[in-house]
């Protein structure tokens, strides 16, 4: 742990320009919270504590906070009301303004700031009251402008709002990213006033009030831009959207040997993992920790989020696999559904209209169309036949189906849950089998009763 170093991250700003009922830093990047991408890259430099200012809608980004780090790890304090960055700050006055550390001050609104950059700046900040990190920008509009004195030294920040036409010339921004000296800020916080254009208590005053009482002021001009870019729109959301999934779908295709035959159509979280030689066809959206094996044919307008799929899987075209587990050599879909923990062992097939909800679908086995499996277990080389399902809910309660391993269930059975299918046992078309079916055992009719093995050929209907 670094113990000289504490980091805040500002995430209490409604986001007036998202036009949201979301709070800003909620909204979804990369299949997660902006605010999370912040906290993560904190915790990589393993400070020894990492603080995240809350206001509006508190409680969720708390929450969302707490879904992916552990509550020992980050802290969290309530800005009552928004009056601006310098108040956000100020909230945590009571944690920082002894300590005789760091305070590094981010912004859950710039989601892509490296750890490495962080490193650097700490680093470029060595006996500083402050250090801003600033880059150059194209088009600077709306950020605070770095105003530099003749000796190209720090002079102060002016807001876009504040800025006259000279200053909204300037090019290098504030990227609301810097290194503090945790005392000197909070003494100088004292001083700030909010007396501009927003009448907001700004943070950005704060490097200005340090240097006039001669501290020194870094500024530590970073090369990409693009790390140090803020999401105050949804164009800007979506541009960074872009950019990630740019960046994941080349570093897939050059180090993983993924095959996308339309890159620009895909969308692939930066989370989820390829084994090489497998082929991604357009219009396909891999989510969240998803892991696809090697050799995989993922056809157009598949969704796969969080779930495993094992080598040499074809999944056709429109299938939904959620939450699931498809071993190697299975071919699913096309228009399949997957969900709640469904697990197809290798070589399974699920073919098209089927639908499995935490159901496991034993080797080999297939259920080939227009089927509903829930809360199954399925044994090996089992065949389901066209149109089965199994009954599960009784209008209250969810039951088991159990069927073993050889079992033919002819087409459009309907089984009562709970119910057990023992090894080598059929089941007639268009039976309705309310009571367990032994080893063997033949069933036919509604209600399904047992015949002798043998005497009924049209047991099962479809492969
Ligand atoms: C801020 C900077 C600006 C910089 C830009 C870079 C100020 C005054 N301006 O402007 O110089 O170029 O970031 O992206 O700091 N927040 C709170 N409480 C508040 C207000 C804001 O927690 O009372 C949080 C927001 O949730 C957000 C962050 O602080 O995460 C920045 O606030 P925002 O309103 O987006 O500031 P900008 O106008 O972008
Ligand atoms: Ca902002």
């Amino acid at each position: 742990m670094n113990i000289d170093l504490n980091i805040l991250i500002m995430a209490a700003g409604l986001g007036t320009r998202m036009k949201s009922n979301l709070a800003k830093v909620l909204h979804q990047l990369d299949g997660r919270p902006l605010i999370n991408h912040v906290v993560e890259t904190a915790m990589k430099l393993d400070p020894r504590e990492v603080c995240v200012i809350v206001g509006h809608q508190a409680d969720d980004v708390k929450a969302a906070v707490l879904n992916d780090f552990d509550a020992a790890k980050v802290s969290f304090v309530i800005q009552e009301k928004q009056l601006g960055t310098g108040d956000a700050v100020n909230a945590a006055r009571s944690q920082f303004e002894k300590a005789d550390s760091t305070l590094i001050v981010l912004s859950g609104d710039v989601p892509m700031i490296t750890s490495d950059t962080l490193t650097a700046l700490v680093k470029a900040h060595s006996g500083a009251a402050c250090t801003v990190l600033s880059v150059n920008l194209k088009d600077p509009t709306g950020y605070g402008r770095v105003v530099r004195d003749k000796h190209d030294e720090f002079d102060r920040i002016v807001e876009q709002k504040d800025a006259s036409d000279e200053e909204k010339k300037i090019d290098e921004i504030n990227s609301s990213i810097y290194c503090f000296d945790s005392k000197k800020l909070y003494a100088a916080l004292s001083q700030v006033v909010n007396h501009n254009a927003q009448g907001e208590y700004y943070l950005t005053d704060v490097p200005r009030i340090l240097r006039e009482q001669d501290e020194k002021i870094a500024i530590f001009l970073c090369d990409d831009k693009r790390e140090v870019e803020g999401v105050n729109d949804r164009r800007q959301l979506a541009a960074m959207e872009k950019t990630i999934r740019k960046k994941t779908v080349e570093r897939l295709m050059l180090e993983s040997g993924v095959t996308f035959i339309d890159p620009k159509s895909v969308y692939v979280s930066s989370c989820a993992e390829f084994g090489r030689d497998t082929v991604i066809y357009p219009n396909v959206t891999i989510e969240g920790k998803s892991v696809i094996g090697e050799s995989c044919v993922i056809r157009a307008g598949t969704r796969i989020k969080d779930s495993n799929i094992g080598d040499r899987v074809e999944v056709r075209d429109n299938c939904l696999i959620r939450d699931s587990e498809v071993g190697s050599d299975c071919t699913v879909g096309p228009m399949a559904h997957l969900r709640g923990h469904a697990v197809m062992k290798d070589g399974s097939k699920v073919g098209n209209f089927v639908e499995l909800k935490k159901t496991t679908l034993g080797k080999e086995s297939k259920a080939s169309h227009l089927t509903y499996l829930g809360d199954a277990t399925i044994g090996e080389n089992t065949n389901i036949g066209a149109g089965t399902i199994t009954c599960n809910f009784d209008g209250k309660n969810k039951h088991e189906t159990h069927i073993g391993d050889n079992v033919k269930i002819g087409s459009d059975t309907m089984l009562v849950a709970p119910i057990k299918v023992g090894d080598g046992a059929a089941t007639g078309a268009g039976s309705v089998v309310t009571k367990d079916v032994e080893k063997g055992e033949l069933v036919v009719g509604i209600p399904a009763k047992k015949i002798k093995a043998g005497e009924e050929t049209k047991a099962s209907g479809s492969e």
